[in-house]
């Protein structure tokens, strides 16, 4: 089955497909042509892999824990993407050391981040329970297509009819790129089960040297229930229109393995023969089992 997306509501780049809501041919532009600092830190992710984790935890861990920052802008502010509509409005405002997200594979990244020294956070997590994150997430968002049945997303999702393509395609970009200690690999799994242990991992990457008294503050204030409670960090700022939390709240569940819930026998045979196929030969070995 062969599946089409709507011309109307994504834009594709170099072959990437984006919702043109937050996207523009403009914005993919200025991120091509963005300067990256030797200091900067970017968080990079597939779509629905703990993307607004990182927006609540890289300002924390690189102000010793200071809360103004979640408190007061909200996260596309505080934490932009790379290649969205609003980082050209936002970025002047960004205090030093600026932290950004991204959902690039490795191969559009601009020019001068492959020549700057700027460090790279690529969180991974199990493809199934990112597929049941977006597919809750396709209901919610006014400019996503609608998912239809959970049968014809998983088709679109494994031959990355979606946003930012195939998940395999992205994860070997970044997974092969050899940018040696510029970049750390965290997992959702892992920051769910200890954040605490996690956020020990980010800091020293990031030569933060945080006290535990203050890893475990950040904690506190990343955890699932504190994000949903945090207006600055929940989108409930966000327009219905755009973000309809009656339908699925953008922190839906926040776990691990919600895709047991969601997946039949066939469904997961299907999805794990189509995604270890795609990942034959490689050299790198997943942190879970598919
Ligand atoms: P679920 O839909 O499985 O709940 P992204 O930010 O990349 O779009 O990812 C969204 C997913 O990360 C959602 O997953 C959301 O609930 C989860 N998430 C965000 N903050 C979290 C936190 N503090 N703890 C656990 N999960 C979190």
């Amino acid at each position: 089955r062969k599946m089409s997306i709507s011309e109307e509501m994504y834009l594709h780049y170099h072959g990437l497909i984006v919702p043109k809501e937050t996207h523009s041919y403009e914005s993919l532009e200025f991120a091509q042509g963005f300067k990256f600092e030797d200091d900067d830190v970017l968080a990079v992710t597939y779509p629905k892999s703990g993307t607004i984790w990182m927006q609540e935890i890289l300002p924390l861990v690189l102000n010793g824990g200071d809360l103004t920052p979640i408190h007061t802008i909200p996260n596309w502010e505080r934490v932009p993407w790379l290649e969205e509509k609003q980082l050209a409005r936002v970025v002047d405002k960004l205090a030093s050391p600026r932290a950004l997200v991204s959902h690039f594979p490795y191969n559009l990244m601009p020019p001068s981040f492959c020549t700057s020294k700027a460090k790279v956070i690529y969180v991974m997590r199990n493809p199934k329970d990112i597929m049941v994150s977006s597919y809750y997430f396709h209901q919610m968002a006014g400019f996503l297509e609608d998912p239809g049945t959970y049968d014809e997303f998983m088709d679109k999702f494994l031959e990355g009819k979606v946003m930012f393509g195939k998940w395999t395609d992205h994860m070997k970009s970044w997974r092969n790129s050899e940018l040696g200690d510029r970049i750390m690999y965290i997992t959702y799994e892992e920051m769910a089960q200890d954040l605490p242990a996690a956020l020990r991992r980010i800091s020293d990457f990031l030569g933060c040297n945080l006290t535990e008294e203050v890893i475990q503050k950040v904690a506190e204030h990343c955890s699932f229930k504190s994000m949903q409670n945090n207006n600055m960090s929940n989108f409930s700022l966000i327009p219905k229109v755009y973000l309809d939390h009656d339908k699925s709240p953008f922190l839906r569940k926040g776990i691990a393995g919600d895709w047991k819930n969601h997946f039949s026998s066939e469904q997961l045979t299907r999805f794990t023969s189509v995604i270890s196929k795609e990942l034959e030969g490689e050299s790198f070995s997943l942190p879970w089992s598919l």
